[in-house]
């Protein structure tokens, strides 16, 4: 037998659907065509059967263990996206009034998603009138006592910024999309984390949710099963099919990190890969701007920067892409560069991006 080549991998700065490790999409592909040797593939048994079943019970085990959340938390791995979980959470959760930070696009939406439910909302601090290039220091939040929860977004996806620090709250509600399982979070002292898969964890369909269950007292009658975070729990996520292959294709990325070391290792690796792309724009003389001045706050995983002119922009991106650095449009509202750097993203991919940020600019100043 010959042994396959390797498959030749671009360096993919996607902000998601996103680079996934090789190894999980090697691993999930050999799943799909033939499951344990079973002859029959991972997306062809019934939601209800012990292979899936064991699927996502291994799949909840290890999203705790590397989370550090014990039997205080349920963990949801549920269809509708992101988009989804901040639209049904006011409906679920929503007691008097409710507080959101507006740190950039994400947050904004999913503020606005809670207003239009009827929940009455309020916007502890709003940095849109800086076009969204930090987040407000938590000392100037306007906090409301006794808030039903505090919901923030700790990694702007579009904006490029983080929390560094996720805020203490009885109630933490945070959107972790964009940053999830890129470092540590205290997931144990938050009422309710969710994120996106497809950034840092699988493909998109998926999104995972992780609920205090001292909540579910607060969920009304009126709210439909499908979207009841509790009888989403009873149910093992399983109130309708739930999206199978996603849900496998997350378990081969936790055993992934489980083998990385977990996620202490991975935040050292990520802030390293970081590291280079930002001494780089720091480096240039003003050449290359970092959308967001406070080191702090710079995202880890989407490092957002601009050019002199659009033209160079253009340039920039198109030779990036001829040596195999794709994706690094910035986001159609803003305009720049956008480099997503999920947990996927070899070093050598961020390496070859500061080369490249180097050279250019030492031929076109
Ligand atoms: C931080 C953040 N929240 C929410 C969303 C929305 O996710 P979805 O498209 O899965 O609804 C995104 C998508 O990019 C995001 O980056």
């Amino acid at each position: 037998m010959t042994a396959q080549a390797k498959p030749q991998r671009l360096f993919n700065f996607s902000a998601g659907p996103a680079m996934l490790p090789l190894e999980v999409l090697e691993a999930s592909a050999q799943a799909l065509v033939n499951y344990q040797g079973k002859g029959v593939g991972i997306a062809e048994v019934s939601h209800r059967g012990k292979e899936f079943d064991a699927v996502i019970d291994e799949a909840i085990q290890r999203c705790k263990s590397l989370l550090g959340v014990g039997d205080t938390h349920d963990v949801l791995f549920l269809q509708g996206g992101a988009t989804q979980l901040f639209t049904t959470i006011p409906m679920n959760f929503a007691t008097g009034t409710v507080d959101y930070l507006v740190s950039g696009e994400w947050s904004q939406k999913a503020a606005k998603a809670a207003q239009a439910s009827g929940a009455k909302v309020n916007i502890v601090a709003n940095s849109e009138s800086t076009n969204f290039d930090q987040s407000a220091a938590p000392s100037t939040w306007k906090l409301t006592p006794d808030a039903g929860y505090l919901h923030v977004c700790s990694n702007e996806t579009v904006h490029g910024h983080r929390l560094p620090v996720w805020p203490s709250h009885p109630n933490l509600v945070v959107d972790a999309s964009s940053e999830f399982m890129a470092r540590p979070h205290p997931v144990k002292d938050c009422a309710l984390v969710y994120a996106g898969a497809q950034k840092n964890l699988g493909p998109a369909g998926v999104v995972v949710a992780i609920v205090r269950k001292d909540w579910y007292p607060r969920i009304g009658k009126s709210v439909p099963a499908l979207f009841n975070f509790q009888k989403q729990a009873e149910a093992k996520s399983m109130v309708n099919t739930p999206p199978t292959f996603g849900i496998y294709i997350l378990l081969e990325t936790f055993r992934w990190l489980d083998r990385q070391g977990g996620l202490s290792a991975i935040e050292k690796r990520n802030e390293e890969k970081a590291g280079l792309i930002y001494q780089t724009i720091d480096a240039s003389q003003g050449f290359y701007k970092a959308t967001v001045a406070v080191p702090e706050q710079r995202s880890r995983m989407n490092i957002t920067f601009r050019l002199p002119s659009e033209e160079l922009t253009d340039a920039f991106i198109k030779e990036a892409d001829k040596q195999g650095m794709v994706a690094l449009k910035g986001y159609r509202t803003v305009g720049g560069i956008r480099a997503s750097i999920y947990n996927a993203m070899p070093v050598e991919g961020c390496q070859m991006l500061a080369a490249h940020m180097r050279d250019f600019a030492a031929r076109s100043r």
